[in-house]
This record gives structure tokens, C-alpha cells and sequence, in this order.
């Protein structure tokens, strides 16, 4: 590794913050949020010190699954505004030295496109071949896993002509067909009129998936979910069809790209990442996302929970990865997963502090590229709805809606999806103590978290020094201060303690000591000795340390979360 310039990258040293846009703040009364939302809180992700702002979905679309399901690539869903809003938001972020990555749906888009439309008019359309498509005489096609079908059957039959359509996710996201070079190139074009509008790099939505096996192969009978994703993510052409884009587009601009990839491995990682091969920057990988999940299985939780061991296991493997080549993405949430507090931490009054911030401290102080989802500065918990009705995103719903036609335990399943279920993520930001936390003054689309009554609100946390908020803005600015946290080399210490997760981070001179006691306890800690210094510096600590500067046996509080430089 090199100190060089070419090493040295903004989307590699830039904090990432993820906003979804229709919940984060509400300007008409409508419920639901919008663009002009967020060019009114501009100055608040501004002062969080963040770089660069990944906006979900915002385009046109019937809204099946929330924006992943696009019916025009060029135009703005009317709910969240006008392009000329989305201008002045894009001028308002770049004023402020931030940069913006959009999210590019194009693995499928929405069966209610132009394009769709015309391909299942007729065998004969110009776009036809624009999608996967499985004639009818054939016979029923062999079996594909679909994420969000009722019936888990990603073949939809289609009467018009006769034939059946691929869809990976929901019946009204049709898979484009990417072996065709027509479909590829409406897709750059695409991409190049959002650069060229000023865009600063795109999210690629589930990237991994684009290459499809043709003609379809038959696939063993008992593949779990699990399997099929790995199969989905290892198309022939894959890579081809990345590089080609590289070359097309995304090598004309300065631009960031992360790929949403699930299936992809730590074998495979590099294919994708090494800057020799051009492709891709960055991409997210799934096996944290996995962890506490039961096997084989995507969304349910395992009832056995996850282990410290396996955590650290998961960063230090990837870290290692990425140590010569390419380079790692860090997440601990988004959009499709529970709060990262509730999940990775603990959301009891007593430890959600220490728990929030031991987190941020984590993400902040990790080799790769953070990224925060919004409302986990403040750290939003999970809702746990009760009853279905109160769900709104449609994988939830159509799961519901398989297990009842299957006659199986329903409030198993609500149990389960208290914990796993994707709208934990997407209740509305809470702005305040005010009615509906100050998202909007309409009926909210979704129910806003009742906890914004109490601490979890950024008025509360602005007015309270110790808060989640300021402790963020605290590590971020740390951060930056430290190069070493971004470039420098992780080792990881004492990888069987199940209940403190430490390491050092070095880069030059510099030696940084991190320690995270991710349990409930008071722990009296020891380095092991090889871990050789005179004297440690206290740079952050989200709790009360003890002053002794040669120390080398600690004491964490539950949660705690200590940051030394070593001298
Ligand atoms: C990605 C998105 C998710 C969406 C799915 C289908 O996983 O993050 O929200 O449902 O792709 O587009």
C-alpha cells in the first residue's frame, strides 16, 4: 500500500450517509417525504460532517417496492417533486462540499415502463428482447427462487403471448435482459445524462445479478434461498457487462460506484474491485447481512442470535481481502434491515447510549468506506409492529400472505419480523418531540416510532452534549483528524473473546488502539503483551476512563467504547 496519490481517493476517505427520501422529512402534508424535505435539512446533514449522501430511489414508479420498481429513468416520482427541485438539491448539496450518489436500479425496472409495456404486447416488439422471456410451448420453465413472490416462483405467466417473464423480485419488477447489447446501451445513456446533470456516482442495486445463464438450466430441486443468490450472482457475463460499463460511462467522470452484491464471496471479491480489471470501486457484501440469519434463509432471524466471535470473524476476513487491492465498504444497516442499535448493539434504556455511540465508534474507526443510514446518528430503534396491517413494505406483506395460504404460525412470523422485518429501517426520521417527530404535520405513510417522545430525536440529542448526535459528529470529525483510521493497517486482537472486540490500527508512525465491549458487563481488560507502548493518548471514549497514561489493563463499562493512540 502507498501513500501515492492514486491510493488516495474522496470516496475512499468520505463518510457516507443514506437518506430515504420518503421518510425523512415530509413539506407538503402528505405523509410522505420529499426533495424539498431534504434541501430544508440541508444544514443539519451538513453539520453531521459527513461527504457524500446516497439517495435511495427517486425516480418515477408505480412504487411496489418502494422506488426499486422504476417506470421512467428519467423523471422524478411527482410525490417527491420536480426535476428543477432536484436541481436545486443537487446545488445545495455540492455548495456544501457534498457529494451525491443515486441509486441505479437496473438489474429490473418496473412493469408498468414504456419498455415492459411494449415487450409483452407482442412476440414481435422492438422490446422484446428488452426482458426474459420463456415461450409457453417450451413447457414451464425451470424453476427460479423469487425474493418477494407469493409463491417464491420468479416465472410469471404472462396471456398476451404466451409466455412467461423472470422477475427476481416482486411480479411488477420484470428482469432486464442485460445479454441484449440495445437494453445495455439505453442504460449508459442513462447513466450519462445523470452525470451529466452533475451526479457524483451511483448505488447499483443488487449489480450482482445483472448475467443471467441462457437458455435457463435446470437447478437441483432442494436449493434454498441461499443458493439461488449465490447462483444468481455468478452469471457468465457478469463482469463483462461491468467492465463494459466502466469503459462506456462510468471512466468519463470522477465518479463513485458501490455495487449492491449479494452472492458475491471473499474468493470472488476482487474480480470486482481490483482497480486493474475496472469495474467497480466498492461493493456491499452480504455476510454480516447474514449472520444472525436462520441458514439458508435471507430475511428470517435465527433464534440463536449471532456471536461477537463470528462478528469480528466477518470485518477481519474482508479487511484482509482488501488490504493489497480494491477496496471495502463498511455497513451495519440500511433500508432492508432492522436499526443497527437493536440488532448490533442493545436498545434497552439502560444501554442504548453506550450502544449507539460504541457503534458509530466501530463503523468510524474501520478500514473501507462507512456508511450510516439515516436516523442511526441518533440511534432509531426498531418499531416492532404487532399486526400486519401496519407493514408497508411488500416483502413482509407477500411472506405473510405465502405462510397463510401454507397454513403455518402467523405470529411466528410477526415475532420473527420484529426483528427482521425491513420496515423497522423505514419508519419516519425523528426530527423532534413534536406530533409525528416533526416528519410531517400530515398522516405519516408509515407509524413514526413512539421513543421520539423521549431521547430518540435530533432536538433532544442537540440540547444534550452527551447524545448519540454529538458523540457522532465527535468520531466523525476524529476521523478525519486521523488518516491512519481510514488507510491504516487493522490487526485484530484477542479474536476469541466473546465479549470485546479490539484492535489496532497503524499507518506510519501512527498506532491507534480500539476497544469495544459489546456486552453488558463491567470487564476488566487486559492487552496481551506483545502489544508493546510507553504511554497511550486518549483520543474518544463514550464513557469515563481511568487516568492512567501506561496502563495496559482496562476497564470498559458495559458498551463502552475506548479509542487510544499509543505512543
Ligand atoms: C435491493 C434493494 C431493496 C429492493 C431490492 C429489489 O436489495 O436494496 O430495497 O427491494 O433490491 O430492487
Amino acid at each position: 500500500m502507498s501513500t501515492e496519490s492514486n491510493y488516495r481517493k474522496w470516496w475512499k476517505e468520505g463518510v457516507v450517509y443514506q437518506i430515504y427520501p420518503r421518510s425523512f422529512q415530509d413539506s407538503t402534508g402528505n405523509g410522505i417525504g420529499d426533495l424539498r424535505g431534504i434541501i430544508n435539512r440541508l444544514d443539519y446533514i451538513k453539520s453531521l460532517g459527513v461527504d457524500i449522501i446516497w439517495l435511495n430511489p427517486i425516480y418515477e414508479s408505480p412504487n411496489d417496492d418502494n422506488g426499486y420498481d422504476i417506470s421512467d429513468y428519467r423523471s422524478i416520482l411527482a410525490d417527491f417533486g420536480l426535476m428543477k427541485d432536484f436541481e436545486e438539491l443537487l446545488d445545495g448539496l455540492h455548495q456544501r462540499g457534498l457529494k451525491l450518489v443515486m441509486d441505479l436500479v437496473v438489474n429490473h425496472c418496473s412493469d408498468e415502463h414504456q419498455w415492459f409495456k411494449s415487450s409483452r404486447s407482442s412476440r414481435d416488439s422492438l422490446h422484446r428482447d428488452f426482458y426474459h422471456w420463456w415461450p409457453a410451448e417450451k413447457g414451464v420453465p425451470p424453476k427460479r427462487w423469487s425474493y418477494f413472490d407469493v409463491a417464491s416462483n420468479a416465472w410469471q405467466y404472462d396471456e398476451t403471448t404466451d409466455a412467461y417473464y423472470l422477475h427476481y423480485f416482486s411480479v411488477k419488477q420484470p428482469d432486464l435482459n442485460w445479454e441484449n447489447p440495445a437494453l445495455r446501451k439505453e442504460i449508459y445513456d442513462m447513466m450519462h445524462f445523470w452525470f451529466k446533470k452533475g451526479v457524483d456516482g451511483f448505488r447499483m442495486d443488487v449489480i450482482s445479478f445483472l448475467s443471467k445463464e441462457k437458455p435457463y438450466p435446470q437447478l437441483p430441486e432442494n436449493y434454498t434461498p441461499e443458493q439461488y443468490i449465490s447462483f444468481y450472482a455468478k452469471g457468465p457475463q457478469l463482469h463483462n457487462y461491468l467492465n463494459e460499463m466502466h469503459n462506456e460511462v462510468l471512466k468519463h467522470y470522477d465518479a463513485m460506484t458501490v455495487g449492491e452484491a449479494p452472492g458475491v464471496t471473499l474468493e470472488n471479491a476482487l474480480d470486482f474491485v481490483d482497480e486493474d480489471r475496472e469495474e467497480l470501486n466498492m461493493f456491499f457484501h452480504f455476510d454480516l447481512m447474514g449472520l444472525d440469519r436462520a441458514e439458508g434463509e435471507v430475511f428470517k432471524m435465527n433464534p440463536n442470535g449471532w456471536k461477537l466471535g463470528e462478528f469480528k470473524k466477518v470485518f477481519s476476513d474482508w479487511d484482509a481481502v482488501f488490504a493489497k487491492k480494491g477496496w471495502g465498504s463498511l455497513f451495519l444497516s440500511n433500508h432492508d434491515f432492522p436499526r443497527t442499535v437493536s440488532r448490533w448493539g442493545n436498545d434497552t434504556a439502560e444501554h442504548w447510549r453506550n450502544a449507539t455511540t460504541l457503534l458509530h465508534t466501530f463503523l468510524l474507526t474501520m478500514r473501507g468506506t462507512p456508511y450510516f443510514y439515516n436516523g442511526d446518528e441518533i440511534g432509531m430503534t426498531n418499531i416492532r409492529f404487532e399486526n400486519i396491517e401496519e407493514y408497508r413494505d411488500i416483502n413482509t406483506i407477500n411472506k405473510y400472505k405465502q405462510l397463510q395460504e401454507l397454513g403455518e404460525d402467523l405470529q411466528e412470523f410477526i415475532e420473527d419480523q420484529k426483528e427482521a422485518g425491513r420496515d423497522n429501517a423505514r419508519t419516519p426520521m425523528q426530527w423532534s418531540d413534536d406530533i409525528n417527530a416533526g416528519f410531517t404535520t400530515g398522516t405519516p405513510w408509515i407509524s413514526v416510532n413512539e421513543n421520539h417522545r423521549g431521547k430518540v430525536s435530533v432536538k433532544v440529542q442537540e440540547e444534550d452534549q452527551y447524545s448519540p448526535l454529538q458523540y457522532f459528529r465527535k468520531m466523525v470529525s476524529i476521523r478525519k483528524e486521523h488518516i491512519g483510521l481510514v488507510y491504516g493497517q487493522y490487526e485484530l486482537i484477542d479474536s476469541n473473546n466473546e465479549q470485546v472486540y479490539a484492535y489496532l490500527r497503524s499507518w506510519n508512525q501512527d498506532r491507534f488502539l480500539v476497544m469495544l465491549n459489546f456486552s453488558t458487563e463491567t470487564l476488566t481488560y487486559s492487552l496481551p503483551k506483545e502489544i508493546n507502548y510507553n504511554a497511550n493518548k486518549l483520543i474518544i471514549s463514550n464513557d469515563r476512563v481511568r487516568d492512567d497514561k501506561t496502563y495496559k489493563e482496562f476497564m470498559l463499562r458495559p458498551y463502552q467504547a475506548v479509542v487510544y493512540k499509543l505512543i
